[in-house]
């Protein structure tokens, strides 16, 4: 099946779906994205995504283009049109084509684009065995719970945790995680309770994270909501991310500090297991 991608209320080709350069997401990065799991074929917390999205837009003051209804039906139907069952469905809105000037323009609708990337995310390497981190400074802005497709400090956050044989970077402020380059941080102490770092300007709401917070609720786990430095991380008993285009995926090595035995831990293996069953649970998929 060959790959149709959306621009802009169509459904093409991806060497047809063509951007003009003075696009002000091309130039400015002035625009927000989200993105979407998929498995089964269905999305997955596809509302709290589209919630997500209405508000980052309204922080930057572009007019969301669709109703949550619309969304939905354009997002399955790009899933159909690509045949995906399992991966990440990516969406960017920017403010417009226009000449370059800093202000707003006048008069000009939003571009839209979607595309469909096909992945494991239920049965790989990374959730079996592990990844590494290593730790970089936070050098993003300061309101980095708007989506914003400005990602320059995290592109070079990854790349550096590559360069150093890790898989994801978390950065750091003040001698505390804030969160990963593209995931939210959390760490299991030795008692068996989950320390994530509160909701503030300082962190994206993770929507992996909102739904991981109530199934661990539910399933009894004590939950910590605070900030926690990168030492007491070296010596937590477990370390995890959650994103949606992974889940949950177990931390098993900090700046090459072997967290607990340097396998995945039993909380963590649980939350997986429970995150994977919300998403594959058809009452709470967009379908
Ligand atoms: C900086 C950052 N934090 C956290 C996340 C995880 O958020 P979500 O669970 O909504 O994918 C992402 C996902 O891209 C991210 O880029």
């Amino acid at each position: 099946m060959s790959r149709i991608v959306f621009l802009n209320g169509s459904f093409l080709p991806p060497e047809e779906a063509k951007v003009p350069i003075m696009d002000r997401g091309f130039l400015f990065s002035d625009g927000v994205y989200e993105g979407v799991g998929v498995i089964d074929g269905r999305l997955v917390d596809n509302e709290a995504h589209l919630e997500r999205l209405e508000r980052s837009l309204r922080e930057i003051r572009i007019d969301n283009p669709y109703s949550r209804s619309e969304w939905t039906r354009l997002e399955q139907e790009l899933v159909r049109r690509n045949g995906m069952t399992e991966g990440f469905l990516y969406l960017q809105v920017t403010r417009g084509v226009a000449e370059r000037d800093f202000f707003f323009p006048q008069g000009v609708a939003p571009t839209v684009t979607m595309f469909t990337q096909a992945k494991a995310i239920a049965d790989t390497p990374a959730a079996r065995d592990g990844i590494a981190v290593v730790t970089v400074p936070d050098r993003r802005w300061e309101r980095r719970d708007i989506k914003s497709i400005s990602l320059l400090a995290q592109v070079l956050a990854k790349q550096e945790a590559r360069e150093k044989g890790a898989q994801e970077a978390w950065m750091v402020e003040d001698g505390y995680v804030t969160e990963g380059g593209s995931s939210s941080a959390f760490i299991v102490t030795k008692a068996g309770s989950i320390v994530v770092r509160p909701l503030s300007n300082a962190i994206l709401p993770g929507i992996t994270r909102q739904s991981l917070l109530r199934l661990s609720r539910e399933d009894g786990i004590v939950l910590e909501e605070r900030r926690f430095t990168v030492e007491e991380a070296y010596d937590a008993a477990e370390a995890f991310l959650t994103s949606a285009s992974n889940f949950v995926v177990p931390i098993v090595s900090i700046d090459g500090r072997r967290i607990g035995d340097g396998k995945p831990g039993p909380i963590t293996k649980r939350l997986r297991e429970l995150y994977l069953q919300m998403a594959r649970e058809p009452a709470v998929a967009a379908e």
